[in-house]
């Protein structure tokens, strides 16, 4: 480090070098390109104010195009002893370009730059999170398709229930995430705010154009209130909200699929490609990809708690716990990324084995609310319907395996009302009987898929 760059660095950080405690250049060297870019913009505002001449203006704008291309070839050596990655460019550039580049700080705070940075940076990922939900949700259209006259059992505290369609069951994920997706919009919303241009706190005395200054780095929103703009982290917040609620979703969808593959419900089977095998035992194919899917999502609720503790208490504006927010952020980020580009392949390679779920269906009274509405429809309330079938099915239970076996006389130790065409009742007309909509019908989902794909065919030319 030359004579210069050291007394800076030693002004910034005190007398004692405790830099690796306060360093963030370990992680926040993520942020370089939002990093050049707002800095780039900044260099355009200097020359407008007179700052910079033009030929000033250009060196510096090509100068941290070198340093972009340094960075992404791995030449750029990042130092810890300059604490973060705004001082490790800066001081990069003031190797390439000598004492212009201390031009480049004019008007312009660290507190001010992170803020600007990290919104850029949310913004992109949220766009590369929207898609992958977007692909998700594509994935689940297509499995509830090409399955779609399977009927499954529905499940209410994991007994079954009611018969659905396996399309049914499905649609409810696609609307989980078109849940998050939402949540992503609003989040999307939140960082949108340009924050350059408050100064360190209060503002700044140099007649910076902040509306050129959004225009330049593509933010719709300017921020009225610098005390506010230098600290608020509602931003960060709200995408590690989203980001947790989104894993949750895939957290349990995962935890169905591994126990829908397990040999007691063999529903399905995951594609070998998202399975591996057992060291000890070779019958074994292990569902890992799903279970640290299930697993991850602890992460991003912790990055949650992370998040909140660190702005729970703190006084305006700008403070250094503030740097803290970086770690939760991407972590959320990655651990969402990585988990639905895992899912949308996983949700490709299953396999459903009919036969073993017919079997089921057949092998139960799922029928049993449907004994009791056909009571109803003869007139008979509804509770005394429920209580009469409930009462005698236990005992027509232990002796008959499903509602296949069942005889008239059976049903008419129910109730006298039974006639012989409730033996035509099958699990298809149970199913159809819920054509209202967002029921499970084959009509009613039909419609339902028809309609998510005109919402992803909005969103995206899928
Ligand atoms: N590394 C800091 C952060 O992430 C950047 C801003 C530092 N500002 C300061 N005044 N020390 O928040």
């Amino acid at each position: 480090m030359n004579k210069k760059d050291k007394d800076l660095v030693s002004i910034i950080r005190g007398s004692v070098d405790n830099s690796d405690f306060t360093k963030s250049v370990d992680f926040d060297k993520r942020l370089y390109k939002q990093d050049i870019l707002s800095s780039q913009a900044h260099s355009l505002i200097l020359e407008k104010l007179g700052i910079l001449n033009e030929k000033e203006r250009k060196k510096l704008i090509e100068s941290l195009n070198i340093i972009k291309e340094e960075i992404e070839s791995g030449k750029f050596v990042w130092k810890d002893e300059y604490e973060d990655l705004h001082m490790n460019i800066e001081s990069r550039l003031n190797e390439i370009v000598g004492p212009l580049s201390g031009k480049l700080h004019t008007g312009r705070s660290r507190n001010e730059q992170i803020s600007t940075d990290t919104r850029m940076y949310v913004k992109d990922a949220i766009e590369e999170i929207k898609e992958l939900i977007v692909r998700l949700q594509a994935s689940l259209l297509d499995i509830s398709e090409s399955n779609s006259s399977l009927i499954i059992p529905g499940y209410t505290h994991l007994q079954r229930a009611q018969p659905v369609t396996l399309g049914h069951h499905f649609l409810a994920y696609f609307h989980m995430l078109e849940r998050d997706y939402e949540r992503f919009v609003r989040a999307y919303h939140a960082s949108d705010v340009l924050t350059l241009g408050s100064g360190a706190l209060s503002g700044n005395s140099f007649q910076i154009d902040r509306q050129f200054l959004a225009n330049e780095l593509g933010f719709t929103k300017i921020s009225q209130n610098s005390l506010d703009a230098v600290s608020d982290r509602d931003f960060v917040l709200d995408f590690v909200y989203a980001s947790m609620a989104c894993m949750i979703h895939l957290s349990k969808l995962s935890e169905e699929l591994i126990l829908w593959s397990s040999s007691e419900f063999s529903f399905l089977t995951i594609g070998e490609k998202f399975t591996t095998g057992s060291s000890m035992m070779p019958q074994k194919r292990n569902p890992d990809f799903a279970e640290l899917v299930r697993g991850k999502t602890g992460r991003t609720i912790g990055s949650l708690v992370t998040i909140s503790t660190t702005l729970k208490a703190l006084p305006l504006s700008y403070n250094r716990d503030l740097q803290e927010d970086k770690e939760p952020l991407f972590d959320s980020f990655d651990t969402l990324r990585d988990s639905l580009q895992i899912m949308i392949g996983l949700i490709q390679s299953l396999t459903f084995d009919d036969s073993r779920i017919n079997e089921v269906i057949n092998d139960s009274f799922m029928i049993a609310t449907d004994l009791a509405d056909y009571l109803v429809k003869k007139g008979m309330p509804f509770r005394e319907a429920y209580a009469k079938v409930s009462l005698e099915l236990k005992t027509i239970m232990s002796t008959k395996k499903s509602f296949n076996d069942l005889e008239l006389k059976d049903l008419k130790k129910i109730s006298k009302l039974f006639e012989k065409d409730v033996l035509d009742l099958t699990i298809e007309d149970v199913v159809n009987s819920r054509d209202s909509i967002g029921g499970t019908s084959f009509s009613s989902v039909s419609k339902a898929l028809k309609e998510a794909k005109i919402l992803l065919k909005k969103k995206k030319n899928f």
